[in-house]
């Protein structure tokens, strides 16, 4: 039994091994937190993926009997949290499921169901006993139907997949781990989820900004519970959402015959000799969600690739596609590759980059088939030009 403050239990599941969610890779797996409140009418706040129940049910047991459960607060409609409200009604049909307005437009198209659902608005509050909670909508962040749920009495945010981490571990609190694994779970996850939706983050922000937060309670990973670590948290949040960055390079690319791998070695090398913090990439040995966490907090992209059928190659295409959905903001972007016969498919590319909201640094570097070491000396010239775009 895990109380992560007097009557507040954390009953989620954890998936050790699950590797991939929706196409981002999660090395660490995951948890889908639910959280009980013992209360006269006794709350879940969210619950987990399908297959997850019966350790959530289990977890609630050590708690209460199941069926004193009087209201299931959906905060978000995706199945890793809403998963499983039907089985567990099953033990509880008279409980009430909470949600916002397009909640409960969503939680019909998912299951089909006639679920007793109280839809809550913004600034609603709902009395379970000793305790009063507080509802707050924050569309997109992440689907439309977005709320958090803010407990006044224990001053804990609910703010579902806000703040979250894919990562399991048998700790529950941001301050059992090291700070810079929890940081970096952190901005993947805000990278591959919620960085299109800047803007509602803010005003999310905003708008819990004026509660008294002693702890932070996501539906993913790790509580935040220290004054120190909430303050970390939310500051990264702000600074992801403006799209500041640090004067950063990220080199990614992908090759048949090594001859844009040999540019990109190049301009690797060149970089760090100007003492430019660079990253290279290989899109062969990196997920594609591993170089957005790199893209997040770096001013500068370069993408390389060779020329396949007159196009890039399917990969790069793959994570340019990725980025057109993600926008990145205020970033940079560079473009270079070997090509055979004719370089028309990298204008593609660089449409590609526009599109996905990158300022071009300059006119990219094409060179016919294999570089000779004149052609890759010159990459030192791109180097010193896109290091002064670098640091203006
Ligand atoms: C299957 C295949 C298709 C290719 N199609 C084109 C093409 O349509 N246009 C072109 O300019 N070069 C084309 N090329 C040539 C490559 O772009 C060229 O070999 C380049 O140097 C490969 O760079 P890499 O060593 O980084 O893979 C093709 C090469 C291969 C192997
Ligand atoms: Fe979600
Ligand atoms: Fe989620």
């Amino acid at each position: 039994m895990l109380e992560i403050r007097e009557g507040v239990f954390w009953t989620g599941a954890i998936d050790w091994n699950l590797r991939m969610f929706h196409g981002y890779s999660i090395p660490a797996g995951t948890t889908y937190n639910a959280y009980l409140l013992r209360d006269e009418l006794p709350t879940l706040i969210d619950t987990v993926k399908h297959y997850g129940f019966p350790e959530m049910l289990g977890r609630i047991r050590e708690v209460i009997d199941p069926r004193e459960i009087r209201y299931i607060v959906s905060n978000h409609t995706e199945m890793d949290h809403s998963g499983a409200i039907d089985r567990l009604l099953q033990y509880c049909p008279e409980a009430e499921v909470v949600c916002s307005p397009k909640g409960a437009e969503e939680l019909r198209r998912h299951y089909k169901r006639d679920w007793r659902l109280r839809v809550v608005q913004g600034g609603d509050t709902l009395d379970i006993g000793s305790r009063r909670l507080r509802f707050v909508m924050t569309p997109m962040v992440h689907w439309p139907d977005s709320m958090v749920t803010y407990s006044e009495t224990d001053r804990i945010l609910f703010p579902n997949d806000a703040f979250g981490q894919h990562y399991a571990s048998h700790e529950r609190f941001a301050d059992e781990v090291p700070a810079g694994v929890v940081d970096a779970q952190a901005a993947k996850y805000y990278g591959n989820i919620v960085l299109p939706y800047g803007n509602q983050v803010v005003k999310a922000l905003e708008a819990v900004g004026g509660l008294d937060i002693d702890m932070i309670a996501p539906s993913h990973g790790l509580i935040w519970r220290r004054p120190e670590d909430i303050a970390r948290i939310t500051g990264l949040y702000a600074r992801w959402a403006a799209h500041q960055t640090d004067p950063r390079v990220v080199i990614v690319y992908d090759t048949m015959w090594h001859s844009t791998e040999a540019m990109a070695r190049r301009l690797y090398e060149c970089f760090t000799r100007e003492n430019v913090p660079v990253v290279l990439m290989s899109l062969q040995a990196t997920h594609i969600s591993d170089v957005v966490t790199e893209i997040l907090r770096s001013r500068m992209a370069l993408f390389g690739t060779p020329i396949l059928n007159s196009r890039m190659l399917p990969t790069m295409a793959g994570m340019l596609m990725y980025l057109k959905g993600l926008k990145p903001k205020k970033r940079l972007s560079w473009t270079f590759g070997s090509y055979g016969w004719s370089p028309i498919g990298f204008k593609e590319v660089e449409a590609s980059l526009k599109e996905a909201g990158f300022e071009p640094a300059g006119e990219g570097k094409y060179i016919p088939f294999v570089p000779d070491e004149a052609e890759l000396e010159s990459l030192a010239d791109a180097v010193a030009m896109l290091k002064a775009k670098l640091s203006a």
